[in-house]
């Protein structure tokens, strides 16, 4: 860990199985700023249990999720790979936090409005206050950059917010954080409705790539992709569906949206669907071979957790213990 690069913290939540779009809109990027950058990658648990978990499910899904960072290329060698509620200080820094957010802030989280409507018969508190503890993820190591897909921009700047009201209000303390976004792939949408984003826990199986499945459901989940009915491989943003199958076409083949255009002049849907298919099935099946061998190994998975977590709590409680002071608590006596 060098002490002169710049910081980076991002997770993602263990609640379903990854997606292309956890995939594009986040995971690659970690990978490709894992050298440049002092990195640390979550497993956020807690967050997952704003909604209902099934506890067994819960545990094997974090399990499968660190495996599923490292299969996508995270090197646990170069940066801080941990679980979320091992290092009790996420928890702690987001009580403080809490205190300097004001609940009309909260209320205005669109993702908070959306979970709402979809989880009527759960709106708990944690859904509730789930970006102070995200705020509080980030805030602990003090990154300068969050590289997450844009569903998170709203509680990254409300991040933001809150580290410049406690700076402002005590001293100096937080870095104050900036999204990363790449614009190809910030919002990779549903295959089953392009209007609206692909979510790991869309309950239509055809509707996201899972980053585990087999080649025969990846090129079959393309066949059924909506488009529309024009058959014209041209990329239009009012035309959505074909516009997220470029989108995803560029990203596994490395192809430019022209070379797309050309390669498929001339040509149908039919053709194009399954050219995507293929190149999505070539890339993944390298994380999902990478995947079974590492899941197989739970003493190396459990040893990359503890070293994980042992390095992340060094550095969150020497910036809880500064929040603490700062704030007016009286140290503990030891
Ligand atoms: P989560 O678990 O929903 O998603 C993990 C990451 O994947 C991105 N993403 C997408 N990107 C492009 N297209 C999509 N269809 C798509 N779906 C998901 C998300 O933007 C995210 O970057 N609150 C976060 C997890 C979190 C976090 C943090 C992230 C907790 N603490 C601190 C960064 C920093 C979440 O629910 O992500």
């Amino acid at each position: 860990m060098e002490e002169n690069k710049k910081i980076i913290f991002s997770g993602a939540q263990p609640s379903g199985k990854l997606s292309i779009g956890n995939y594009i809109g986040a995971l690659k990027n970690w990978v490709d700023l894992q050298d440049e950058y002092n990195c640390f990658y979550c497993v956020v648990d807690m967050h997952a249990i704003t909604v209902k978990q099934d506890p067994a499910e819960l545990r094997r899904r974090t399990l499968e999720t660190l495996a599923i960072y490292m299969a996508c290329g995270i090197d646990p060698e170069k940066v801080t790979l941990f679980v979320q509620s091992h290092v009790p200080a996420h928890a702690e820094l987001s009580w403080v936090l809490g205190c300097s957010t004001m609940f009309g802030e909260l209320s205005r989280m669109t993702q908070f409005k959306d979970k709402s409507k979809k989880y009527s018969q759960n709106i708990n508190a944690g859904l509730f206050t789930y970006p102070v503890l995200m705020a509080a993820d980030i805030l602990l190591y003090n990154a300068d950059l969050v590289p997450v897909g844009i569903d998170q921009k709203q509680h990254i700047e409300l991040a933001r917010n809150i580290a410049e009201r406690f700076n402002g209000q005590y001293s100096p303390t937080f870095t104050v954080p900036e999204p990363y976004i790449t614009k190809a792939g910030a919002k990779i949408m549903s295959l089953a409705d392009p209007t609206k984003k692909m979510s790991k826990s869309d309950p239509n199986p055809n509707a996201n790539i899972n980053l585990l499945d087999t080649k025969d459901e990846i090129i079959k989940k393309f066949k059924k992709a909506v488009t529309d009915s024009d058959a014209l491989v041209k990329y239009d943003v009012d035309r959505p569906g074909i516009a997220n199958l470029m989108t995803i076409y560029s990203v596994f083949s490395g192809k430019t949206f022209d070379e797309i255009e050309r390669e498929f002049e001339g040509k149908g849907y039919g053709d194009f669907k399954l050219a995507v298919g293929e190149a999505c099935a070539d890339s993944l099946s390298v994380i999902r071979d990478r995947f079974d061998a590492l899941i197989k190994d739970k003493a190396y998975l459990e040893s990359v957790m503890k070293e994980g977590s042992e390095k992340a709590a060094r550095v969150a409680y020497k910036t809880l213990s500064k929040v603490y002071r700062k704030v007016g608590f009286v140290p503990p006596v030891r």
